[in-house]
């Protein structure tokens, strides 16, 4: 069967801001040969899946939005299945699900137009090549931004986590180079971005030669027009003194780090090859608290890995009430094939996973609600990113990452103003607008 060259695209991302960044890549690359963003979605003429395989239901969730992808007509829209499950799993996809004409792996996305031309040809294709940083020099120039955006800095991981499949399907770690990074942080800020989250599995991790990830952040600091840096997500054993110190003398980097620890527990962090221990992550905080007193940590964890104990539990517990996060993500043990923790033995049953779940979260929450309600009554920099549900109202963050929800008349998307906090809710907050900080 040969298919027409699809004129409409659609694009649905899974899992990291690193798929978000792609994805934004994509559609960049089909504008540029002339395709269109589909309005209705159901009817595109290509549908690619930017897939994650962190956790189990992630790749479940894949297969079952393939099946939903043929049509009542008995049609279907070219499928191309992109990002870590189709590294993972490979051919193996096209062998469960015939609807997928395309296995395409994170660093071969490049390459999609002459793949989508193969599948004119009425065959199907599976690229799974991991050849470093190729694609970055194939991919058209950035187009027009958001008030935000995302510039990865960095792929892949060397750190082996017992649990994680990342270092298996976005490969060992790499960086790109200084002057390439510059010139697309400039192509951004021109193309309107007032922000940009520097990106990475290990982003901390980026050198180029003797300069690390604060070096780099010292040279966005100069450009004209950009107003805040972001970085994420960092590993403990990579926040150098450099990084650490740039905290306290670049303005623009924003006070908000998220540095993920996974367990409180010494027993399980050995476990699971974290390679830092409960103290040497917690000096970390108190060094960048040091440097930025009004930082605000954020943090990933796993409840239930193999093993685990309730002292070990209590220990993740305690760790959560003596940092106070201002936000984090947690998750339940997901035994991932081909990880070695999925092989050892004391796996977790789920109702505990589920009960010690519950208490985290419970604590995560409140202590959010805590920091959110810390900021009422206090004057912040809010950068406006996109419309609310009112009428006039528009949607922002604080520099700690809080949604800021203002009531904005002749205030535009992009806008950096000054909000006295009125309101406090436990995942956001209100604001009136003071005056206009910055255009
Ligand atoms: N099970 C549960 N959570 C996981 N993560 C990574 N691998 C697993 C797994 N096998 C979580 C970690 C990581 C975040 C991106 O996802 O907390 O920091
Ligand atoms: Fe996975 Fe650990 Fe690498 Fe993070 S540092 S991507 S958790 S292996």
């Amino acid at each position: 069967m040969s298919t027409d060259s699809p004129k409409t695209y659609t694009i649905k991302n899974y899992g990291c801001q690193m798929n978000v960044y792609d994805g934004e890549r994509m559609a960049e690359m089909f504008a540029a040969q002339g395709m269109a963003e589909a309005d209705d979605k159901a009817s595109a003429d290509l549908v690619v899946l930017n897939t994650c395989h962190i956790r189990e239901k992630a790749a479940e969730k894949v297969y079952s939005e393939i099946g939903r992808l043929r049509r009542k007509d008995g049609t279907k829209p070219i499928v191309a299945v992109a990002g870590c499950v189709a590294q993972a799993e490979g051919g193996e996809i096209s062998r469960r699900a015939p609807e997928v004409d395309i296995v395409v792996g994170p660093q071969a996305y490049h390459n999609l137009p002459d793949m989508i031309a193969t599948v004119g040809r009425g065959e199907r294709v599976v690229d799974l090549d991991l050849p470093g940083l190729d694609k970055f020099a194939k991919l058209p120039a950035r187009r027009k931004q958001n008030a935000t955006a995302f510039l990865t800095v960095q792929e892949g991981c060397d750190k082996f986590c017992t649990y994680c499949v990342v270092p298996y399907t976005r490969g060992a770690e790499i960086s790109r180079g200084w002057a390439e990074l510059i010139d697309e942080a400039k192509a951004l800020v021109d193309a309107g971005a007032k922000e940009i989250t520097l990106l990475g599995q290990n982003v901390n991790a980026w050198a180029d030669g003797e300069q690390d990830l604060g070096s780099l952040i010292r040279v966005l600091d100069k450009i004209d027009g950009l107003h805040r840096i972001r970085y994420m997500t960092s590993h403990p054993n990579d926040m150098t003194d450099s990084l650490i110190a740039a905290h306290g003398d670049v303005e623009k980097l924003m006070p908000f780090l998220h540095l993920p620890v996974q367990s409180g527990s010494d027993r399980i962090l050995k476990a699971m090859n974290r390679s830092h221990s409960r103290d040497s992550y917690l000096h970390i905080l108190d060094r960048v608290r040091a440097v930025r007193p009004d930082i605000a940590f954020s943090g990933d964890f796993i409840v239930g890995f193999p093993g685990e104990t309730d002292a070990d539990f209590e220990h993740t517990m305690s760790l959560v009430r003596e940092t106070g996060y201002a936000q984090a993500y947690s998750f339940k043990y997901s035994a991932r094939p081909g990880t070695p923790a999925a092989d050892m033995a004391d796996q977790i049953p789920v109702e505990v996973m589920d009960e010690r779940l519950q208490r985290l979260q419970a604590q995560l929450v409140a202590d959010q609600a805590a920091f959110n309600r810390n900021t009422l009554g206090k004057t912040t920099e809010v950068l406006l990113e996109r419309p609310g549900k009112l009428a006039g109202q528009l949607i922002g963050k604080s520099p700690w990452l809080q949604s800021v929800h203002v009531l904005a008349p002749g205030l535009s998307i992009g806008d950096v103003v000054t909000v006295d906090i009125t309101d406090s809710g436990p995942l956001s907050l209100k604001g009136e607008p003071k005056m206009r900080a910055a255009a």
